[in-house]
This record gives C-alpha cells, sequence and structure tokens, in this order.
C-alpha cells in the first residue's frame, strides 16, 4: 500500500426527513445564501423545505445554476454576497450546485481573476474560502463530501476543476427521498458516475491494498445489483439509499487512499462536454471502455482480478477473460441506458482534432496512472471510442 494523508471533514447526515438537522448545523447569526439549479428544487418544495430549517436566519436565494455550472452565473452569485454581506451557502442540488457553491465559496475573498485563480492556478493563493453545507439531491459526483469542483467557461468552451481543503462541504444532508424526482436520464447519469469514480481509483496496477480492493468492488457490485432496478423503481427507498450512500464513498477520499489513481478518462470527458456539450456520464461512457482496451496492458492484472471479483469471469484465457470485463462494463453502461459511442451523439472523427489540441492547450500531456496517457494515446482512446 502507498503511503497516505487521509482527512475528510464533511459531516454526513444520512435518511429520510433530516433536512430539519439544519437549524442545529448552520450557525444561528448565519446571513444565508441558498443556491439551486434550474427549477427541480423550488419545483419539488426542497427549497422552501431548507427555507423552514433555516427558521428565523435571514436567507436569500440564487436559483439558475445550470448543469456543468457557469462561470458567468457564479459570478453573479458572488456579486450577491459581497453587496448583501452574506456568509454563509446552502447549496441545494447536484453535483452541479455543489461544486457551483464550492466556486463562489473561494471567489467571494479572491483578490484577482477568479478563473485564473482559482481555475487556471487551481487555488494554489486561494487561502480563505466561506463555509457551506448541502442537500444533495441527485447521488452521483460526490461532490456532497470531497474537496473537488469542476466549472465551466461557456465563452471559450472550456471546463476545468479544482480542489481545495478550504470547500469541503462542512456537512450534508443526504435524504433519499430527495431523489425520487429524478428523471431517468440522471439517475443513470449518476450511476454511470459514481461507477467511473470507482473505476478510475480500482483499475490501475495492483499495490496489494486490500481494503480499498475489497471496498472498490464492493461499491461496483452494489450499483451492478441495484442500478436496473433502481431505474424501474426510482421510489424505493431502499434502493434509492442504497444508491445514495454508494454515490458518496464512491468518491469521498476513502477508497482512493494509498492506492494508484488513474482519471484519464475524467479529463478526456470533460473536454467532450465543454466542446460537445455532452452529460458528463455521457463522456464517461464513451471513454471508459476505450481506456481499458487501450490500456490493457498496464492494468492487466487489475483487469483479471475486476474480471474475477466483480464479473464472475473466471473461464477462458487472459485476453479472452479481459475483452469479456471490457464488454461487460459497456453493456452495463447500455443497460442503464446510457450510450457508449462518439457516433451515438453524431460526434464524427473530424471532430478528435480539437479535442486533442485543447487538451494540449491544458496541459493534460501525462494522464493516467502512469502518465503515459500523452496526446498521442489520448487521440486513440477517442478514435477507438467512434
Ligand atoms: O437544474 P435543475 O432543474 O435542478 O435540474 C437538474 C439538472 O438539470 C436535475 N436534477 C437534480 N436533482 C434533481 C433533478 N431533477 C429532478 N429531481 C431532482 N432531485 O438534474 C440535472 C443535472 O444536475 P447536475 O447537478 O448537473 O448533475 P450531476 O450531479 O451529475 O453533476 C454534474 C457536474 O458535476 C461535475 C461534472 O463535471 C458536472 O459539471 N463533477 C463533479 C465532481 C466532483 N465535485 O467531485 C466529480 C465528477 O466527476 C464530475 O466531474
Ligand atoms: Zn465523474
Amino acid at each position: 500500500m502507498n503511503n497516505f494523508n487521509f482527512f475528510n471533514p464533511t459531516r454526513i447526515v444520512f435518511g429520510e426527513g433530516q433536512i430539519k438537522e439544519i437549524d442545529q448545523l448552520v450557525p444561528k447569526d448565519a446571513r444565508v445564501l441558498i443556491l439551486f439549479g434550474g427549477q427541480s428544487a423550488k419545483k419539488h418544495g426542497t427549497v422552501d423545505e431548507v427555507t423552514a430549517a433555516l427558521n428565523s436566519r435571514y436567507s436569500e436565494e440564487f436559483g439558475g445554476i445550470e448543469a456543468n455550472p457557469s462561470y458567468t452565473t457564479l459570478m453573479r452569485a458572488v456579486a450577491q454576497i459581497k453587496d448583501n454581506k452574506l456568509d454563509y451557502l446552502l447549496a441545494v442540488g447536484g453535483g452541479s450546485v455543489i461544486d457551483g457553491t464550492k466556486f463562489i465559496a473561494a471567489a467571494v475573498n479572491c483578490e484577482g481573476d477568479p478563473w485564473q485563480e482559482i481555475l487556471v492556478n487551481s487555488a494554489k493563493d486561494i487561502h480563505t474560502a466561506l463555509p457551506f453545507g448541502s442537500v444533495l439531491t441527485l447521488p452521483a459526483t460526490g461532490s456532497e463530501m470531497n474537496a473537488n469542483s469542476v466549472v465551466t467557461r461557456y465563452q471559450t468552451k472550456e471546463k476545468l476543476a479544482f480542489k481545495s481543503p478550504l470547500v469541503y462541504p462542512e456537512f450534508s444532508i443526504l435524504d433519499p427521498t430527495k431523489a425520487y424526482t429524478l428523471p431517468p436520464r440522471q439517475l443513470a447519469n449518476g450511476i454511470v458516475d459514481a461507477y467511473t469514480h470507482i473505476m478510475e481509483q480500482y483499475l490501475t496496477y495492483p499495490v496489494d491494498a486490500k481494503v480499498q480492493d475489497r471496498f472498490a468492488e464492493g461499491l461496483l457490485l452494489t450499483l451492478i445489483e441495484t442500478g436496473p432496478e433502481l431505474l424501474e423503481k426510482p421510489t424505493d427507498y431502499t434502493l434509492q439509499s442504497n444508491f445514495m450512500w454508494t454515490a458518496t464513498l464512491a468518491l469521498n477520499g476513502l477508497i482512493g487512499a494509498g492506492v494508484p489513481q488513474d482519471w484519464a478518462t475524467h479529463m478526456i470527458g470533460h473536454e467532450l462536454t465543454a466542446l460537445h456539450g455532452l452529460d458528463h456520464a455521457q463522456t464517461l461512457a464513451i471513454i471508459l471502455p476505450s481506456i481499458m482496451q487501450e490500456q490493457r496492458e498496464h492494468k492487466h492484472d487489475k483487469l483479471l482480478q475486476y474480471a474475477e471479483r466483480v464479473w464472475n469471469i473466471t473461464d477462458g484465457d487472459d485476453d479472452s477473460r479481459i475483452d469479456m470485463a471490457i464488454t461487460k462494463t459497456r453493456d452495463f453502461f447500455e443497460q442503464m441506458g446510457v450510450k457508449t459511442r462518439l457516433s451515438d451523439y453524431q460526434i464524427p472523427a473530424d471532430a478528435i482534432p480539437t479535442m486533442i489540441k485543447q487538451l494540449g492547450e491544458h496541459g493534460l500531456n501525462q494522464l493516467g496512472e502512469h502518465g503515459d496517457v500523452d496526446l498521442d494515446k489520448s487521440r486513440k482512446v477517442l478514435e477507438a471510442s467512434l
């Protein structure tokens, strides 16, 4: 096992009806900004529930944070916070609202250009952020219990990520009933995103990290068992609660501690979203099977372990077991209703050079657990995804 330094300060309050706990969790004298997305949190009454839980605290609202949150929109929230001297943020939504809130929290006291300081320079000179909590409505990203955030600048078609220990949520409320209203596309996206988060931290090379491996395999198996039934029965509390907690555990740092990590699928996927507007999970469903294929020699041992322990594939020689494991992964994504080919989204071969150029401009030319996914390899991955 590799050395690691694991820290996660986010309190999780889990279960139906737990939004009321906000009253205990937010400082009594806080001046709160409640942030949410397009309409779901408002329409389904979650914003009202949060406002009621805040009791007599002063609060304002900021709605309209888009899927793949826009830098320009988030900067309007920063202005509202400064104008009205607000000092506590409450994100109500999925990964986009929570990620957007993290960026806003860091941008409020940022001297200089927030895009440059926080996203291009990875917040290395950011020393303060506003405190915030979240109410999760879409299990997928793990943003509710991590310190990562991804923001898009639509003007320049750029989607960049940053992480900073300053932007862990102080608390997150995980009420599985809040995910009952998710449309099948978002539910399926969440399953594929969580699955890929686990794979990015598991499918590398063995370092004898037994607990991390078994934990990751348990989470993958839970998604495989729960996913298809959940799509049929999105209002089943048991299914939804197991899914919600799995998605959080998939990216809260625990399974990634002490093991090598990949993340090439995500980084290539971000360019696909930035340039072609695909949902985050759609990009992962396209790229992950091709990464498994292109990197099969480096990932050989873990691919065999994955084949056996997750998919029960024990017959045949190494190559055919690995082929089968890749096919099973692709089939699972397709079964969830998320298409796995660029052509399914009308993205042609001649769109690939621009994606490669953009990866280069963002310095993403040494991806993967060995840093060997250079621009040429990324091009091969995209070509294999057509
Ligand atoms: O805007 P509204 O009307 O609220 O609709 C949203 C949105 O259109 C809807 N939705 C959310 N909760 C709902 C609901 N609809 C009905 N009922 C509910 N309970 O779902 C749509 C998608 O929401 P979004 O927040 O964009 O989805 P997701 O949670 O998948 O977040 C995606 C973003 O997170 C980033 C992605 O890149 C993308 O920008 N990621 C963040 C990560 C992190 N912080 O660690 C890691 C991930 O790999 C990912 O990159
Ligand atoms: Zn993801």
